[in-house]
């Protein structure tokens, strides 16, 4: 059998320099006159381990990494593709503890499969969700999505299931289903690396929302700073329609669905949901006043679900395994699986799927093995740019909705972004208001011109000048964005603000040295 070698083509395992040992390896190939295939493979997502190859042996597969392409030659020496041991051996990659402890439903393939080949994803469960919707109604479909508990990952946590009703009873001339992959969070990545790793399966995703709510066209709307996740998708797609999973017939049925691949506008406010189908539809990306709900009235004026990427992602092997199976991960109103991106500065980053309910300080900690600097950790920001920065105090709080927003924080598209104990919290504060001024579509006043004078007071504060009373000002003036906003651009910004003046006041005393120059 020739061997199979796996290197991952993920745009993060390109950065680590993944395409130079795919390199240098398929020229010492040549150079031995060995015969081999190489499979550009996603990622498995811990990158503290990227680029790592791995090859299919008679055992199963051996990883290696970090792979630098210094190491070619002595892997080839060692027998790498009999699994030969190397300083970079690893072993068998499902036994790799941080890949070993996760719960992967969402993304089991990713990082096994040829992203490409649909032949791949069908041996390892692809379309058999798809298959089993198919043979159920709309409002079965819809019922088994609500009965598994899911909730959007996009930011909300609003249940799937729910808004899927609230388009299926809406009538309408054309129905839409909008993936929102723009994904501009801070530390966030897990949307990337499903689109670039196992496109099919938000694929199907997609096509069963079609199928279960009567729309026939759906969109991804994804970021311009993926073009690895654009080509993907597109590729993908055509592949789909190829096969006849997509088109006038899914998969020989009497459905009709298909799709397209439309590049974002670049603002971070065009993740916002009715912002993000302005800039669908060729316009600059403004928030619309709700209602009407998109649901009812949403992209081109007709009745539209827009779903983040793994919630979509997240329906095949509901729809698989049923949604008792699904509903049976996690805790309280957080059914299922979710995956943590680890970022920031942190020993252990990467991408961690696990069943809702693990306690902030065992992801900190024991999955990101601590600071990357080996300094202690000061604060954690969880949710992106909007999301709260938590202390060690509050390390116990679990990865639930309800148990973040009792804590005044937010799991969002649970990214969690890692600060050691040099971090000015100040300087934090400063960075979220600046960053709503930056990105407000300016409709309206609160987070226009509130988030600049937020900037405007948070330096008076460092300079020393009168900082009880501008601590004040700040405090009033995140109540006002906070009940004042049209959308949580606006009104999530208090979150890393407040925060960091609630858990890190020592931040935002003044400096003595700052007040003497006064
Ligand atoms: C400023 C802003 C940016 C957002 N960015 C994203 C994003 O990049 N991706 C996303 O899925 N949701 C984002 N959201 C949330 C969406 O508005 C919406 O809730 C989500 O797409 C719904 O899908 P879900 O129910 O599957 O989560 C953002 C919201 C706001 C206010
Ligand atoms: S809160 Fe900001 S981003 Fe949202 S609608 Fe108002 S101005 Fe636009």
């Amino acid at each position: 059998m020739i061997p199979r070698i796996y290197i991952p083509g993920d745009s993060g395992a390109l950065a680590l320099g993944a395409e130079k040992v795919a390199k240098a390896i398929a020229s010492e190939l040549a150079e031995r006159g060995i015969e081999a295939k190489i499979v550009r493979n996603g990622s498995r997502g811990a990158y503290f381990l990227e680029p790592m190859v791995e090859v299919a042996t008679a055992n199963g597969r051996v990883a290696y990494g970090p792979v630098k392409t210094s190491d070619v030659k002595s892997l080839f020496d060692s027998g790498f593709l009999t699994g030969g041991h190397h300083k970079r051996w690893l072993g068998a990659p499902d036994k790799i503890p941080f890949l070993a402890k996760q719960t992967r439903l969402t993304f089991a393939r990713c990082g096994v499969t040829d992203p490409l080949s649909l032949e791949s994803y069908k041996k390892h469960g692809g379309l058999n969700g798809l298959t089993n919707a198919l043979g159920l109604t709309p409002a079965a479909i819809v019922a088994q999505v609500t009965e598994s508990g899911l909730r959007g990952r996009g930011g909300a946590g609003f249940p799937t299931g729910i808004k899927w009703k609230t388009v299926l009873d809406t009538v309408g001339d054309r129905k839409y289903i909008v993936c929102n992959a723009d994904e501009g969070d801070s530390g966030t990545f897990a949307d990337r690396m499903i689109m670039e790793g196992d496109p099919f399966v938000l694929i199907e995703g997609m096509t069963i929302a079609g199928i279960a709510t009567g729309a026939t066209k759906g969109f991804v709307y994804i970021r311009s700073e993926y073009p690895h996740a654009v080509a993907v998708m597109n590729k993908a797609v055509e592949i789909a329609r190829k096969a006849g999973v997509l088109g006038a017939s899914v998969l020989g049925s009497p459905n009709a669905f298909d799709m397209e691949i439309r590049v974002g506008a670049g603002a971070y406010v065009c993740g916002e949901e009715t912002a993000l189908l302005d800039s669908l539809e060729g316009k600059r990306g403004m928030v619309r006043a709700k209602p009407p709900l998109p649901a009812h009235k949403g992209l081109f004026g007709k009745p539209t679900v827009i779903n983040n990427v793994i919630s979509l992602a997240s329906v095949p092997v509901i729809m698989d395994k049923g949604a008792a199976f699904y509903k049976d991960f996690g805790m309280g109103r957080s059914r299922g699986t979710i995956p943590i991106q680890i970022a920031g500065n942190v020993k252990y980053a990467g991408l961690f799927e696990a069943a809702f309910g693990m306690t902030l300080g065992e992801i900190v900690d024991e999955i990101g093995g601590g600071t990357a600097t080996g300094r202690p950790v000061k604060a954690v920001q969880v949710g992106g740019p909007l999301g709260a920065y938590f202390p060690r105090a509050l390390f116990d709080t679990p990865f639930d909705y309800e148990a973040f927003a009792a804590k005044d924080g937010l799991i969002g598209h649970a990214g969690i972004v890692v600060f050691d104990d040099t971090a000015d919290m100040l300087k934090q504060a400063r960075f979220a208001m600046e960053f709503c001024a930056i990105e407000s579509c300016g409709k309206c006043t609160p987070c226009r011109i509130g988030s600049t004078r937020g900037v405007e007071t948070i330096d008076r504060i460092a300079a020393g000048i009168e900082p009880e009373k501008n601590l004040a000002l700040v405090t009033d003036l995140c109540n006002t964005m906070k009940f004042g906003s049209l959308c949580a651009l606006g009104g999530f910004t208090p979150y890393p603000v407040m925060s960091s003046i609630t858990h890190f006041p020592d931040d935002f005393k003044p400096a003595p040295v700052r007040v003497a120059a006064e």
